[in-house]
């Protein structure tokens, strides 16, 4: 099978023949799949700093979209021809960026037919991202106010979106180029984080108090987003930058996980068109080293490669 992949860690990403798959063991599926989606966690996999389980020569890929083409003798609530979407880690086999992907079927979401093949595919690690953020990293509540530094980011906006849904009052950070899509996920108020004094317009829109529970999306920036968090509250990165607590704020530093039924309530909002995620740049399977340099250089939209 012909996949995308790394020979070695800290290899280049390229094309790369490895084994067919094997035979399905009880509750693991078959799944053809139509499209992957690339983020720059992808380069933490290339590099052996997250462990997804396999080992190189491998096809890298964390998440994917497809038709459902074989099934274990121990799955019970899923056939052949269902279209599903999954973030399948620990990977039992391969990666995503290849053909064909044997995943778990307790780690699978059902695909409404509604949502496009590429928007599938690089939906799952930032839509389970936001989700464990806001309701476990977070635990936040109908009323609060919460902001979310880098909403700007894929992740970020489907936090914002997602925590509106949730009755909080949303305060962000973007760009220029971004505040309009932040501002139609939701958020009440929108500054530019390229103001240096921006966590003193958020104090300012909290009338001084600094906000209930923040999430940060921005590398490097959850030590920055604290200053705007009101004593007794909560902070959550998804950026592996934790800062020390300070003021009894909760700090919490998230790392996605899969979670099948989280996955498909993310899905069911998205279906029903209440979450602000497009998919971004397109590729080839042959172009995956081009995909993941575009993913790392954060030009913004989830990036995918479609099979
Ligand atoms: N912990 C986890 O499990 C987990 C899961 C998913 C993602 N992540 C991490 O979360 C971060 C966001 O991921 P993503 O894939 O959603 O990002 P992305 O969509 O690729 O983000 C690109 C956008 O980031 C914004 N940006 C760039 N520099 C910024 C800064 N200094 N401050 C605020 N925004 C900035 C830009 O938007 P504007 O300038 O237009 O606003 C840009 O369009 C990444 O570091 C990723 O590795 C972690």
């Amino acid at each position: 099978m012909r996949v995308a992949g790394i020979e070695e860690f800290g290899g280049p990403v390229k094309a790369l023949e490895v084994p067919d798959p094997r035979a399905l063991r009880g509750t693991e599926v078959l799944i053809a799949v139509k499209a992957a989606g690339v983020g720059n966690w992808e380069d933490l996999v290339r590099t052996g700093d997250w462990d997804v389980g396999g080992t190189p020569p491998m096809a890298l890929g964390v998440e994917a979209a497809g038709v459902v083409a074989a099934v274990g003798e121990g799955v019970e609530d899923w056939s052949v021809d269902d279209e599903v979407l999954t973030h399948p880690v620990p990977l039992v086999d391969q990666g995503t960026w290849a053909p064909s992907l044997i995943a778990e079927s307790g780690l699978l979401a059902r695909k409404p037919a509604d949502v496009s093949w590429t928007s599938a595919g690089a939906f799952p690690v930032r839509a389970l991202t936001a989700m464990q953020v806001l309701d476990e990293g977070l635990s936040l509540k109908p009323g609060e106010t919460l902001l979310v530094n880098g909403a700007g980011t894929v992740t970020g906006g489907l936090i914002v979106s997602l925590a509106v849904l949730r009755g909080a009052h949303v305060l962000a950070t973007a760009g220029p180029s971004s505040r309009e899509r932040v501002k139609r996920a939701g958020a009440a108020t929108v500054v530019d984080y390229h103001d240096p004094n921006w966590t003193a317009q958020v104090l300012e829109a909290t009338a001084g108090r600094g906000v209930n529970a923040a999430a940060n999306a921005a590398p490097g920036g959850a030590a920055t987003t604290l200053a705007a968090v009101r004593d007794g509250g909560r902070l959550a990165t998804i950026t592996v930058d934790p800062p020390e607590a300070e003021r009894g704020v909760e700090i919490a530093s998230v790392i996605v996980r899969p979670d099948a039924a989280q996955l498909e309530l993310a899905t069911q909002e998205l279906a029903a068109g209440r979450l602000e995620f497009e998919s971004g740049a397109s590729f080839p399977l042959a172009e995956a080293d081009a995909a993941l340099a575009y993913a790392v250089a954060g030009r913004g939209g989830a990036v995918v490669l479609e099979l």
